[in-house]
């Protein structure tokens, strides 16, 4: 009987988990591929902003900075919607009713200006007029041990990812970049490139986490707002990660019900650096170390994984 219940849920799971398909190289979730040239496509206007992560590196966190920023730090004008309706997610595309249903694209375009979108994309994916508006682009960079291991716990609670396996076969896949948007590695590097050329803030977790307020302060410099030292602490506290853990319009809890599990894992989950200590064995961080230097030997981009 339990058994069977088993291998009943187990196919519901998979089921439900999107496969991967590919764009130029490029693992994406099967249904962004289907509408991959409308993304490519897709017509930016001169005050977009966008923020850029790799999955699972602060983009919530960041876009709570940034709304907060933008509403001169007025809570209730922030808890207008979920932040995935405040911003747009570019690329990402789910058939089906709404919410789980979900076209970035169809939001974006609906939205009055300014808009403020999030995208996962890697550098050479963004739509092209992106550069040709000149938009104003935050890239936030995590260092890719945590990445890892967050990665893995939302790939565990969210059904609309594909199954990841164990630890120890998603950190082959994603040392491989075998996972959805590719290549960490790749991802961290191609942007740190462009930031020279484009109008791209590039930030760091690890900085955020250490001293949220300096990291806070260059964000608002960077959309050139200037706001009282009051409304800033204010953004601090609830920007904190006890906090947004809290706050129903951040942390998930009521959307995507069916897709997110937050009794697997919280989509809020820990937001520390060096978690990884608790996942990777000693001979796998030497491995992954080895990998590390040889993929990252060509940048001058350095991370701390640790504080
Ligand atoms: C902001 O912080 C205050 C004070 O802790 C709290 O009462 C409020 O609920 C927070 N707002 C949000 C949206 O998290
Ligand atoms: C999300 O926020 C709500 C409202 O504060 C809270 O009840 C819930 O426990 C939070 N969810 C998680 C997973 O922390
Ligand atoms: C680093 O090398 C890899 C593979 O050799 C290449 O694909 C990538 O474009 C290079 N990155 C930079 C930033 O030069």
């Amino acid at each position: 009987m339990a058994l069977d219940k088993m291998e009943k849920l187990n196919l519901e799971d998979k089921m439900i988990r999107t496969e991967l398909c590919e764009v130029e190289g490029i693992p994406l979730a099967e249904p962004i591929c289907s509408i991959w040239n409308q993304v490519w496509n897709f017509k930016a206007r001169p005050d977009d902003l966008l923020i850029a992560t790799y999955a699972k590196a602060g983009t919530t966190w960041t876009q709570e900075i940034v709304d907060m920023i933008q509403q001169n730090g007025d809570i209730e004008k922030c808890k207008r919607a979920s932040t995935y309706r405040r911003h747009p997610f570019l690329e990402w595309y789910m058939p089906g009713p709404s919410p789980n249903g979900y076209s970035g694209l169809e939001l974006a375009e609906a939205m009055p200006s300014p808009r403020t979108m999030k995208t996962h994309l890697p550098v050479q994916m963004v739509p092209p007029s992106f550069w040709e508006q000149n938009c104003k682009i935050i890239y936030v960079a995590r260092n890719a041990k945590d990445n890892l291991v967050s990665y893995y716990h939302f790939h565990r609670m969210n059904k609309a990812l594909p199954d990841p396996g164990t630890m120890e076969e998603f950190m082959e896949k994603f040392m491989a970049g075998k996972v959805l948007w590719g290549s960490w590695y790749d991802h961290v590097k191609g942007w740190w490139k462009a930031k020279d050329k484009h109008r791209i803030l590039y930030l760091f977790y690890e900085d955020m986490k250490e001293n949220p307020k300096r990291e806070i302060q260059k964000i608002m410099k960077f959309m050139g707002k200037d706001l009282e030292q009051e409304v800033l602490n204010k953004i601090i506290h609830n920007t904190s990660f006890e906090i947004m853990k809290e706050n129903p319009m951040a942390n998930y809890t009521k959307d995507f019900v069916g897709l997110m599990d937050h009794s697997v894992s919280p989509f809020m989950r820990k937001g520390v650096v060096g978690d990884w200590k608790n996942y990777f064995t000693v001979a796998q961080n030497k491995k992954f170390d080895e990998d590390y230097n040889k993929k990252m030997a060509n940048t001058s981009l350095v991370f701390r994984a640790e504080l």
